[in-house]
């Protein structure tokens, strides 16, 4: 009999994830380092999976874990916290038992065998927030999303947008021109051959305009990119096996393949009237996500991508969940060039040679030209089979020039969001959440977007341990 001596190489990333995530009401924060900017006025929201197991059992993969909101004010006053999960009935159901109760992306429904269909998956509420006038949705791409309360991130419930049919989802990464006050965003209806909706709302959320194309198979899309006049989506080469999905014999996360022959299948649509401009297929690649796009003066579409070369970023997400990974996967920032009449790929080009997950660009920036995409990084010493994202960074696409942030050992940031000055235009921050792995504490730390490279110009204490996450906004006063 062979035993396999698997070295433990817990990082200090795991303690983060080892106890669920403890809600706190309404707190003020205390400034630890700094002041915060007289014209930094307004709320950031973060989600992420806050719980990784109940009753013992542990969750199959990181995208499995309930959904809590962090809601952070800043004020003339100083800075408040919020931190709640979200109330789903699933969450609610499972608290009461104890115990996991449904399956979800990466795991099958626990218990006897009639689970699979009676309880196959559970929406956690996970993954983002969209900030509207009047409420905060809680996103997750499977369904349709949870409305907030603003201020107390009290769960209010589900909300159709006004147009969701029962069974239609609504995706994690919404769109938002804000000089046209439009909301652009999707949902995929899983099938033999997937449907492609798409959606465009009003300011307040609400959906005046659908479309629906079908696609070849379940591919994986998770974003898509608002560049100029049009919207573009990229379908990698992942494709989903359904059928052992549908019998419960298999897990979403476990039946989605890697599949080179099928290459990334280009569709741009016009933004105007949601109609499908073309269809165009190229290399096959993989990305959760758009930094963003644009059309140059030829008219060419120009969408900055989180490149990888395959699926095994699939792998190394589920093993987040454990607490060590093993697994490798390193994506680029890539600018894709394609003629949006034929959804013809002229160029492919890797913008820098770093770590890129979580590309952003300034709000009044998305879907036109900008000089600079934020995102999370890697510090350069770091083994990225092992780590988490733990630095944050800046690149100036005029200059080619990469700066990153250094948080020191041990410490984690979550997706950087860019906010703009409410006094000086020429002014910006870079806010982030850092989990400190040397004193087991979370803080909100806020840089000056243009030297990142110097020390935050303040952090602020936060009452308890802020798990991970993925995506958050900025909703300004
Ligand atoms: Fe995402």
């Amino acid at each position: 009999m062979h035993t396999i001596n698997k070295k433990s190489i817990k990082k200090a990333w795991s303690q983060a994830i080892a106890q669920p995530g403890v809600e706190f009401p309404r707190s003020e924060l205390p400034i630890l380092f700094g002041k915060i900017p007289e014209g930094l006025r307004g709320t950031l929201y973060r989600n992420g999976p806050a719980r990784l197991e109940r009753g013992n059992t542990h969750v199959g993969h990181w995208f499995d874990g309930d959904g809590a909101i962090l809601a952070v004010n800043f004020t003339d006053a100083g800075a408040s916290g919020v931190y709640r999960y979200v109330q789903t009935p699933g969450y609610q159901e499972e608290a009461k038992a104890g115990k996991l109760l449904y399956g979800n992306y990466g795991m099958t429904a626990p218990g006897p065998i009639w689970n699979q269909w009676r309880k196959p998956i559970k929406n956690v509420a996970n993954t983002s927030v969209l900030a509207l006038p009047d409420k905060l949705l809680a996103l997750w791409e499977g369904d349709r999303p949870y409305a907030l309360d603003l201020e107390n991130i009290e769960t209010l419930g589900l909300d159709d947008l006004g147009g969701l049919d029962r069974g239609l989802a609504y995706s994690a990464h919404p769109k938002v021109d804000y000089q046209t006050r439009e909301i652009f965003n999707f949902g995929l209806s899983p099938g033999l051959n997937a449907t492609l909706n798409i959606y465009k709302s009003d300011f307040t959320g609400k959906i005046r305009q659908k479309a629906q194309v079908s696609l070849e198979g379940v591919p994986l899309i998770h974003d898509f990119v608002l560049a100029g006049q049009y919207l573009v989506f990229f379908a990698p080469a992942v494709r989903l096996n359904i059928l052992p999905v549908l019998f419960g014999a298999s897990t979403y996360g476990d039946s989605l393949k890697w599949h080179p022959e099928v290459g990334t299948q280009i569709l741009v649509f016009d933004r105007e009237n949601l109609s499908l401009v073309s269809r165009g297929q190229t290399e096959p690649w993989f990305q959760w996500h758009f930094a963003n796009g644009y059309v140059d003066a030829s008219g060419t579409v120009i969408v900055d991508i989180a490149r990888y070369q395959d699926f095994q970023t699939n792998q190394y997400l589920r093993e987040v969940a454990t607490g060590e990974t093993h697994t490798a996967a390193k994506s680029t920032l890539t600018r894709v060039h394609l003629r949006p009449d034929t959804g013809k790929v002229t160029a492919i080009q890797e913008l820098v040679d770093r770590h890129c997950e979580f590309p952003g660009v300034p709000q009044q920036n998305v879907g036109k030209a900008s000089r600079y995409t934020y995102m999370s990084t890697f510090r350069p010493e770091s083994d990225i089979s092992q780590e988490i994202l733990n630095a944050i960074a800046r690149f100036d696409h005029q200059t080619e020039t990469f700066t990153s942030a250094d948080l020191g050992a041990n410490r984690y940031c979550s997706e950087p969001i860019h906010i703009q000055d409410g006094q000086n235009q020429a002014q910006s921050w870079l806010v982030t959440v850092v989990y400190d792995g040397n004193s087991d504490s979370s803080e909100v730390w806020v840089f000056d977007s243009d030297r990142l490279d110097d020390t935050p110009v303040c952090k602020l204490g936060l009452p308890s341990v802020i798990p991970p996450g993925f995506h958050g906004t900025w909703k300004p006063d």
